[in-house]
């Protein structure tokens, strides 16, 4: 399969490179770089290294938005880092940026092999609202998209109500959920729910390689943070569940429903939340339905997050 990656590394944005990096089957025909956990500059810098050191250098690497649509950014070095990878200096990169933006090197691919290039989406949503600017058929193009964000049933991670990724850029969110993608939404109701705990850590520790090494070193920062909020040593996996959810659905996961999201604009308390509506009996929506995986074979994906960096 050939997949396009939006990303803002971003130390579980490094997780999921290195889980794509690591099936045979996957070509990474190109990856988009956005703000988010830290500056474009700095997302776009590190998407350099992360693909030196996964062995996948040859990938074109477009630095996306430096900000969203309408408001201003919210960098979350708190949880990722200075650096955006836990205070620690990756490999130097050998290539440097494409000269087109990220949104223009995602038209161009789905333009040149319609139908064909799936898309996983890991980070604020702007690069990929341009995108739909540039080219409205974009949804019919682009083959399956997967996008980690919002949080329907669970609480959101930077207010109540809303996710990192959608709370970043909320207009651009609620252009991408309603365009009629084929579409599958990894929310933090699962994300939440596949922690890498101490055992599996130690696991990581114990394989040698340069990859295994400093992947353990980025989650030493992370992990830190996720400790203060959980109260154990684990983390979440937020973005590489999202990865292995595009390569393999038919085994990560367990269950989905097919509903309309909704990014609230406006709320006082609620901006940035993700709505669907989950009555048993919704009513008629002209809106397209969004896939939205609500249970995931988490073990299932340990073993192989751990196997992707053996
Ligand atoms: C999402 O926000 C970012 O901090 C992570 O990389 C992930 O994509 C989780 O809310
Ligand atoms: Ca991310």
């Amino acid at each position: 399969m050939r997949v396009f990656v939006d990303c803002d590394p971003g130390i579980d944005d490094a997780l999921a490179l290195a889980y794509l990096a690591a099936c045979a089957d996957v070509e990474i025909v190109g990856v988009g770089t956005v703000y988010g956990n830290n500056s474009v500059e700095i997302t776009t810098d590190n998407a350099l290294r992360l693909l030196a050191l996964y062995g996948r250098p040859e990938v074109p690497v477009a630095a996306g938005a430096g900000r969203p649509l309408v408001q201003p950014p919210n960098l979350a070095g708190h949880v990722h880092g200075e650096n955006g990878l836990g205070g620690v200096r990756a490999p130097e990169p050998t290539a440097r940026p494409v000269d087109e933006s990220a949104a223009e090197l995602l038209v161009r691919l789905v333009r040149e092999s319609p139908g064909e290039i799936d898309v996983l989406a890991v980070g604020p949503l702007t690069n990929l609202a341009l995108a739909l600017a540039l080219e409205p058929r974009l949804p019919e193009l682009a083959g399956r998209v997967v996008v980690m964000g919002g949080a329907v049933q669970a609480p959101g991670n930077v207010t109540a109500w809303a996710e990192a990724n959608i709370m970043n850029d909320p207009e651009a969110a609620e252009a991408v959920l309603g365009a009629g993608f084929d579409l599958s939404l990894v929310a933090l109701d699962v994300t939440m729910r596949t922690l890498a705990g101490g055992r599996w850590l130690d696991d990581l520790a114990a394989v040698a390689g340069e990859r295994a090494e400093y992947t353990h070193r980025f989650l030493d920062f992370y992990v830190g943070f996720y400790e203060s909020v959980l109260g154990e040593r684990a983390c979440a996996m937020h973005d590489p569940l999202a990865a292995a959810i595009l390569v393999n659905p038919e085994l990560m996961v367990v269950e989905s429903v097919s509903v309309p999201v909704r990014v609230e604009l406006n709320g006082a308390h609620t901006r940035g939340a993700t709505v669907a509506d989950l009555r048993p009996r919704p009513r008629a929506d002209d809106r397209p339905a969004v896939t939205l995986v609500t249970e995931v074979d988490a073990d299932g994906f340990l073993k192989r997050m751990l196997d992707a960096l053996r």
